[in-house]
């Protein structure tokens, strides 16, 4: 079968389509035929080894290789169509269109990958294509995972930084839906599309700080790293919460002391990424919400 190939760290010149062997079931996996694939901020960074944030370099190296990759094909996200079963897997049968993580063991870049069926899978929304349910799965599970964090209402005001991304532009649809009323930051190329799908305002991130605003939030969504943690607590109302998809140390040190000495909130928990929210997320596309 086909692959997308890296054995050594940098720029995208370091990826190169190969024939690899192709893999064969363990008894609780599944072998998929992929269909489409995501390709993700993640991705980018484990091809580079270049992480936004430096506080888990040395678990990271150990994580995906010390010098070179230890997994040479990349891809964390995936749907496509079950083509075998291992002798015990009970949940899918050949021939279900399924989509989710593939997690640790990558492998979304090439024509089939195995994975236990336990993992993060579930069946595709019906309504949409393989490639839309393969770029569902991060956006959408890491999106469900900081909104119900928020437990938005109607009228309350969200500002989604990075609304542009894959994250973001998922918050931005069930911010909508909880009705509140968002505001996208990201570069203004994006602005059409962010309106399209709901945003109320934007701020070009390239042309103005979303800081130069007078408005108060209830909720700031924050995915960019260099988002100064100050500028975003100072824009919330008095109860109002901070979320951070990115957080640094000092993030995390200001965060303790946000919580302990004033009213406003602030979190920067990781999404767990389950089949239960992965369910919810398909059921959410299929009823239109
Ligand atoms: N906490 C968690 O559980 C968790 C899970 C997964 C990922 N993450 C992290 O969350 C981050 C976002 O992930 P993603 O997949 O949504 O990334 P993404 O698809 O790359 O989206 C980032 C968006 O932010 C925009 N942007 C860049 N700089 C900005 C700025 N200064 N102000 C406003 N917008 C800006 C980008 O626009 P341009 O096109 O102009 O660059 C892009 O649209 C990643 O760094 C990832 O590592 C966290």
């Amino acid at each position: 079968m086909r692959a997308v190939v890296y054995t050594k760290y940098g720029d995208p010149s370091v990826l190169s389509t190969q024939e690899v062997g192709k893999p064969a079931p363990a008894p609780n996996e599944l072998l998929v035929e992929v269909h489409a694939t995501e390709v993700t901020k993640a991705d980018c960074e484990m091809r580079s080894f270049n992480f936004p944030t430096k506080l888990f370099v040395v678990p990271l190296r150990l994580v995906f290789g010390i010098t070179k990759p230890k997994k040479n094909v990349l891809g964390l996200y995936f749907a496509g169509e079950v083509a075998a079963v291992g002798s015990e897997v009970t949940r899918f049968n050949v021939g279900d269109k399924i989509f989710g993580s593939s997690q640790l063991k990558l492998g979304g870049y090439a024509e089939y990958l195995c994975v236990p069926e336990h993992y993060t899978l579930t069946t595709q929304p019906k309504n949409i294509s393989h490639a839309e349910s393969a770029s569902l799965t991060l956006g959408g599970l890491n999106a469900l995972h900081f909104m119900n964090l928020a437990d938005l209402k109607k009228g309350d005001r969200i500002m989604i930084i990075g609304a542009g991304g894959s994250i973001g532009l998922h918050a931005v649809q069930m911010a909508k839906a909880a009705g509140a009323l968002v505001t996208a930051v990201d570069h203004g190329r994006k602005e059409d599309m962010l309106r399209q799908i709901g945003a109320d305002d934007f701020i070009d991130y390239t042309k103005q700080s979303f800081s130069n605003n007078a408005e108060k939030y209830d909720v700031i969504f924050n995915m960019i790293v260099s988002t100064p943690f100050k500028s975003c607590i100072n824009m919330l109302n008095e109860k109002g919460l901070y979320l951070m998809g990115n957080p640094t140390l000092s993030d995390m040190i200001q965060t303790k002391l946000t919580n302990t000495f004033s009213t406003k909130r602030a979190n920067f928990s990781f999404a767990s990424e389950t089949v239960t929210e992965l369910e919810a997320l398909r059921n959410k596309v299929e009823s239109g919400d």
